[in-house]
């Protein structure tokens, strides 16, 4: 992606391109479908697969499965893209399980997460197959062992134990998975227990570890602790006569919000977790699952300004975005970056940007600062391709964002705005009888 400078130095973002399409022309083409649009996702599906490519070949060695995590980005176009490049799909739930088939992951490239499960899912993987289910404790494994028996299928349904490592991570509690306090996973020993017991379960081949900690990891530390954690629990279920064949080293890899280019060292911390893996690397089939690293920095939240006002010596600039949009600041104190698409000389002030819902959670950023600003102007909110379209949601009767996609120079719109339509269309009266 490039930049120009325009008036006084100022960035506009407006000349820089996106899957060869500058920013700045793609508000009004998106109009021309939809007038009404004030705000949009706009992706760059070039750098997409540039990160893809980066990912992969970072991690080549291994020859992993890495499961991009449908989570983090939902849209089709994008993961029609990811499953042509040879990534598979990690899934976490029916809807995710039936997104991924349908956007071309076959069974072999489809990964089930989650600590829900429940029977609908385990009759899915019966039916249409996945390369792994990561099962949260084990008695989800009696659960995928019916499923399976009633299925009659002919190979085993391979699983992997996830494993509370009781790792703390740095950065919000909420994206903190796998210290003692977390809800996710089981405690080694009744991983080990379940190992060992395997033979308890025929319809299943129970020979895979999952250890995820966290999320929007800058320092590889934590992911290295858990390579250990994989290997020493490895060695245990060996000592146990039930040897593991599998290690999912789950996501967790962080972008820079900041703009100062201090994103997870991927290369790095690659080398060097197959540096440390050595001979043993051979022994295991291995499966990572990210999905920021893959999304955010290719994913822009484009708005509208719809008005400025003053109060109380406060700058306020009211966006049509809001956080039922991008609900990363408001729940989790997260900070994007912010910028006019075309900034109008004068002096940067400092500003608070919100959206339009009800909410006084409903900020962008506090004192940010920004340039002058009028009402029809647009700002691009950056870095808001992963964790954002997926969390969005329709509270205060709004319609989710269009999303746009540009490659080669081309622009296309893969996603329409939900309109008031819409939000009627599942209306029903169905009377129920109890
Ligand atoms: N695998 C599992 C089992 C996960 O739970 C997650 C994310 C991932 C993989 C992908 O993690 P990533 O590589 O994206 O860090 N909404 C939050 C992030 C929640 C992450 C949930 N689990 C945010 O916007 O920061």
């Amino acid at each position: 992606m490039s930049a120009t400078h325009g008036a006084r130095g100022a960035v506009r973002i407006a000349d820089e391109r996106l899957g060869g399409v500058p920013i700045g022309r793609i508000p009004a083409a998106l109009r021309a479908l939809e007038p009404a649009a004030r705000a949009c996702w706009a992706y760059d599906a070039d750098a997409f697969e540039a990160r893809a490519r980066r990912f992969l070949a970072a991690f080549a060695p291994l020859e992993p499965r890495v499961a991009v995590a449908l989570k983090a980005n939902g849209l089709p176009a994008l993961l029609e893209r990811a499953s042509r490049l040879g990534l598979a799909a990690d899934a976490g739930s029916l809807g995710e399980l039936a997104l991924a088939r349908a956007t071309g992951f076959g069974a072999d490239a489809r990964v089930l997460n989650g600590n829900g499960r429940t029977p609908e899912e385990a009759a899915w993987v019966a039916a249409h197959g996945v390369f792994l289910v990561n099962a949260d404790h084990a008695g989800e494994l009696d659960l995928l062992e019916r499923a399976a028996a009633e299925a009659q299928a002919r190979t085993p349904q391979r699983v992997a134990l996830r494993v509370n490592p009781r790792i703390d991570t740095p950065g919000h509690r909420y994206v903190a998975t796998g210290g003692e306090g977390a809800k996710f996973g089981m405690a080694p020993d009744e991983a080990l227990a379940a190992w060992r017991a395997r033979a308890r379960w025929p319809h299943l081949l129970v020979d895979g570890v999952h250890l995820h900690v966290g999320s929007q990891l800058l320092d590889p530390g934590p992911l290295a602790r858990a390579l250990d954690t994989a290997f020493e629990l490895a060695d245990a279920a060996a000592r146990d006569g039930a040897p593991l064949g599998l290690l999912n080293l789950g996501g967790g890899f962080g972008v820079d919000y900041t703009g100062a280019n201090a994103e997870f060292p991927i290369e790095t911390h690659a080398s060097a977790l197959i540096a440390r893996a050595g001979k043993r690397a051979a022994d295991f089939d291995w499966v990572f699952e990210p999905g920021r690293w893959l999304f955010a920095p290719i994913g822009t939240l484009l708005a509208e300004v719809l008005w400025e006002k003053r109060r109380d010596g406060r700058r306020f600039v009211v966006l049509a975005a809001g956080m039922n949009d991008l609900l990363r600041p408001a729940l989790y104190g997260a900070t994007h970056r912010i910028e006019p698409l075309a900034p109008r000389a004068g002096t940067r002030t400092p500003a608070t940007v919100v959206g339009p819902v009800c909410e006084s959670a409903d900020v962008f950023a506090s004192d940010v600062d920004l340039p002058p600003l009028a009402a029809g102007d647009w700002v691009a909110i950056r870095d808001a391709g992963a964790y954002g379209a997926s969390m969005s949601s329709n509270y205060n009767g709004r319609g989710r964002l269009a999303e746009v996609v540009a490659s080669g120079g081309r622009l296309m719109r893969a996603r329409a705005t939900e309109t008031p339509a819409d939000l009627m269309a599942r209306r029903r009266s169905d009377e129920l009888t109890w």
